[in-house]
């Protein structure tokens, strides 16, 4: 089964419930909900004041994606503050570290996940699967929405698809960046079952068809 994320990154901040309600509507699965910093990635998108509200507004599953430096130090915040699943990123502090903040997003009985950048070997991960739910595989260069899907992360895709069938079957495996109704096919060929759409998404004349076409 695929499971679709709209990526709130590129809704209409200034008519967000309007998108979250559409998000709903076009029968999406989850939420995909950008957090940077601004010293992790070249970018600074949203955090917990707007997570807040989102959580008000809706009952989808929030997947929450911390692009930020030190993770452990507001995994707890994010996870209090409405998400479902919170993914930090295997390059954003020592792996001591990303351990605690795995632990404190389970401690606070929620989802947890790691991300991998495209120069990230898939092997970074290996230490932390055994511990958690979900694998997301950048397929673009994190920081920004619109970007194209990386083709070369296809052989990292098959490889992190196969650790998850040796050792932890019930992983998810997600893909964000560059994803629309034509990409979306090789990153399921190769193994993904979690689909963030951002651009393609919010830009689609029918929410309901591109949330379809994903689906295919
Ligand atoms: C980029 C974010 C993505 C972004 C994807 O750093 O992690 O979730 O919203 O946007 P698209 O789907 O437009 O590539
Ligand atoms: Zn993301």
């Amino acid at each position: 089964m695929i499971i679709t994320a709209p990526s709130v990154l590129s809704a209409d901040f200034a008519h967000l419930a309007d998108d979250l309600v559409s998000v709903k509507e076009a029968g999406a699965d989850w939420l995909h909900f950008d957090v940077m910093d601004g010293q992790f990635v070249p970018n600074i998108s949203m955090g917990l004041p707007v997570l807040k509200c989102v959580r008000a507004n809706t009952d989808l599953f929030l997947d929450v994606h911390l692009m930020i430096r030190e993770p452990q130090e507001l995994a707890a915040e994010f996870c209090k503050t409405g998400a479902d699943l919170v993914t930090v990123h295997v390059e954003a502090a020592s792996s001591v570290k990303i351990h605690e903040a795995l632990k404190t997003i389970r401690s606070c009985g929620k989802k947890c996940g790691v991300v991998l950048k495209p120069a990230t070997s898939p092997y970074a991960l290996r230490e932390f699967l055994p511990e958690i739910d979900l694998v997301l595989i950048m397929t673009v260069e994190p920081g920004f929405g619109g970007q194209s899907f990386i083709y070369e992360m296809t052989d990292k895709i098959a490889e992190v698809r196969k650790m998850i069938n040796e050792s932890n079957p019930s992983c998810f495996l997600e893909v964000d960046g560059g994803i629309n109704a034509e990409t979306v096919k090789t990153a399921v060929e190769y193994g993904a079952n979690v689909i963030v759409a951002g651009s393609y998404f919010f830009s689609a004349p029918d929410r309901k068809k591109a949330i379809e076409s994903l689906r295919n």
